[in-house]
């Protein structure tokens, strides 16, 4: 029977739009799967979008779309980029799909049949970004994980029986010390069950955009066990063909972030517990891409577009750059410097150069035909050595491999590359081929059948990881395709004599700086919408100094960027035109002053949706720790800025006084916060 091989990336919400921090877990889970298939598993590789909740809904709402447009839109962005990116997945499930909501009303109506539901009501405090609930915060209080500040739920719900999963929960993580990884991931699942599970509420009444509760549609499953079902129902759970599921559950890895660990760990194996199916065999939990410090995210807007990358360097050097850069289960910061730096001593310099030059020697003094290697007098304990460092490079490999070591892994194949480079240099292959005596040949052949050996081995490990530019240099080995090569079978030696290389091409060019220069261009274009005049510039910049309101309504300076057309003769302006501007009420969060820029304060405001940075020209008149807690207003739908190198993703409105001096418009009754001003 074919061994089998079952992983997923977590679904990506679709209110924000794909960036290198989803493309990494699906870059490790396309490696592992990849891999897997050459190791001769039937391998099934499962990613997706998770497209219901209140957060999408409510991001419906502020982009002005219906929320079935808006997760179309943004699922095909996804599925689009996945697919340019060549990422080998299998199945690709939407959790508005019928096959999802009828697998997870089938799950739902199995945990209740076996007494795990019951209806009751909760009334606490619920983080819409992390679509959690927060037994822990009071009224008003933050939400421990991501800070935003939580919202009062006061609803009828049903609530599924965590409690009684706590003792069948520890025993779990105790009796398979690898369904958690890495160990300081279930350590903290651990300490959290250990503190007591309470009751967890599993429906929504107050909003609809969800999968109805069966027998009940008033109510909407909560939007974290749905998600969590697709796992199940992509493969058929609850429809008439359940072969896949089957087949392949359980999975062998969830592969999540680190800030879905609670769920992944903790609920999902109680749900199914509940359900009595099978559990799990591994969560593997990856670290966050940093940039300029913080977590790469859409409300902080820090993000970096995978595309840049994909136009300037391509997927490999990506995949390559995030996979031995970033120690597996770390954080780790991203930056272009970093990438280029990484692409050109490693690829360009490193294993592009050995398979140029290695493929370019035997075509050139062996009429491109692997020579045979003398096993006599031209034989030295160099070449041994070569083959004993290969020998433990491929057996390490797999070893660090199957712990999620890709850094290290990678690491020990290129000092394989570093060590072929340097007996190359040091055995001088081009002298040998100057002299006509018989063992100086034979000493060539001997060292470009080394060379090319090693190579073939390094080009095979590295396959899962770049598959590009190693399926090129296979070819130019005159190995065929890579596709058919199966890693168990790796071993020195196997490279046969006479073998006819194929057309040599360089796989890696050379990077220049203006390939960051480039890149960075190609993402500070993103943030300018396209046909926005420096006049629009200009007057965004200004807005960070609260301006006043919609710059054609307020009373401050004549607005820089009114289109003459746009008013009519009377300079009123229609309804229209003002509800093009989105005011909405935002908290802030954090504020601080920006170094060297007396006017200048920049802060963290928090729109419900999502947190935002704007710079605002207030210092002068506001300290910034009175402002931490208030309510104020933004205009919402701005074009991003950069003031003082920071990004300003909104601006604060503020009646402008005599002197210039900025009051902060507000409220006398409290409101939430993310409603719009119309
Ligand atoms: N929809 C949920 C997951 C449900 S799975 C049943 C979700 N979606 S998400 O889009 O917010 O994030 C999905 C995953 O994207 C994260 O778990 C993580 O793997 C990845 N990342 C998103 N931003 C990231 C970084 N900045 N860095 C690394 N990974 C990041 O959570």
């Amino acid at each position: 029977m074919a061994k089998k091989f079952y992983i997923t990336t977590p679904i990506y919400y679709v209110n924000a739009r794909p960036h290198i921090g989803h493309a990494y877990t699906t870059i490790a889970c396309d490696t592992i799967a990849r891999r897997q298939r050459m190791m001769g598993f039937e391998t099934w590789f499962l990613t997706g979008t998770d497209e219901h909740g209140q957060k999408i809904q409510r991001a419906a709402e502020a982009a002005g779309k219906p929320p079935q447009q808006l997760t179309d839109e943004v699922s095909a962005e996804f599925r689009a980029l996945w697919d340019r990116m060549g990422i080998t997945y299998d199945d690709y499930i939407r959790t508005t799909s019928d096959r999802h909501k009828r697998g997870m009303q089938e799950l739902w109506r199995r945990i209740r049949d076996n007494g795990y539901i019951y209806k009751g009501s909760y009334t606490g405090q619920y983080c819409v970004f992390d679509e959690l609930y927060v037994d822990s915060a009071g009224p008003g209080e933050p939400c421990p994980v991501c800070g935003r500040p939580t919202e009062t739920v006061k609803e009828d719900n049903y609530f599924f029986k965590l409690s009684a999963f706590a003792e069948p929960l520890i025993q779990l993580y105790t009796s398979q010390p690898d369904f958690i990884r890495p160990e300081t991931r279930r350590n903290e699942v651990i300490a959290f069950v250990r503190s007591g599970l309470r009751d967890q509420s599993i429906s929504r009444s107050t909003f609809s955009w969800g999968i109805p509760v069966p027998d009940d549609p008033k109510h909407v499953i909560y939007v974290w066990l749905d998600a969590l079902a697709n796992y199940v129902t992509a493969l058929g759970y609850g429809s008439s063909d359940a072969s896949k599921y089957e087949k392949f559950w359980p999975a062998d890895v969830h592969m999540i972030g680190k800030e879905i660990v609670r769920f992944h760990c903790v609920y999902w194996p109680a749900f199914l517990m509940a359900a009595r199916l099978p559990l799990p065999k591994s969560i593997v939990a990856h670290g966050w891409l940093l940039f300029e410090e913080s977590k790469m995210s859409k409300s902080r807007g820090n993000i970096v577009r995978t595309e840049t990358i994909l136009e300037v360097l391509g997927a490999d050097a990506l995949r390559y750059f995030l996979l031995r850069e970033v120690v597996f289960g770390q954080d780790g910061s991203f930056s272009f410097d970093a990438l280029v730096q990484r692409y050109n001593s490693d690829l360009a310099n490193g294993l592009g150069n050995l398979a140029s030059r290695t493929l370019a020697m035997i075509t050139r003094y062996f009429k491109g035909e692997v020579p045979y290697p003398s096993h006599a007098a031209a034989h030295t304990p160099e070449e041994d050595m070569v083959a004993a460092l290969a020998r433990h490079t491929i057996a390490e490999f797999h070893e660090l491999f199957e712990q999620y070591q890709f850094s290290r892994a990678l690491e020990l194949a290129w000092a394989l590359v570093a060590a072929v480079d340097k007996y190359i240099v040091e055995n001088e292959p081009w002298s040998l081929a100057e002299r006509s005596d018989e063992n100086s040949r034979a000493r060539l052949a001997t060292v470009l059948y080394t060379s090319a050996e090693a190579l073939r081995i390094v080009t095979a490990l590295a396959h899962p990881v770049m598959p590009d530019a190693t399926a090129k240099i296979w070819v130019q080995l005159g190995l065929g395709d890579i596709k058919k090569f199966s890693l168990t079978d790796l071993r020195w030696g196997q490279l046969h004599l006479g073998t006819k290389l194929g057309k040599v091409e360089p796989v890696f060019p050379r990077a220049d700086k203006s390939a960051i220069e480039r890149m960075q261009q190609m993402e500070e274009q993103q943030k300018t919408p396209p046909g926005a005049t420096e006049a629009q510039s200009a007057s965004a910049a200004q807005a960070g100094a609260a301006q006043g309101a919609a710059q054609g309504a307020s009373q401050g300076p004549a607005p820089l960027n009114k289109p003459a057309e746009a008013a009519n003769a009377d300079g009123k302006i229609t309804i229209d035109d003002f509800s093009k501007v989105e005011l909405r009420v935002a908290q802030v969060k954090v504020a601080e002053k920006v170094k060297g820029a007396d006017k200048l304060l920049r802060l963290e405001v928090d729109l419900g949706y999502e947190v935002r940075q704007i710079v605002a020209g207030i210092a002068e008149a506001y300290a910034p720790e009175t402002l931490v807690g208030r309510k104020v207003v933004i205009v919402a739908n701005l074009a991003p800025r950069k003031l003082r190198g920071l990004e300003s993703n909104g601006m604060i409105v503020a009646a402008s006084l005599g002197d210039g001096r900025p009051v902060l418009a507000g409220f006398l009754e409290d409101v939430p916060v993310g409603v719009r001003l119309k």
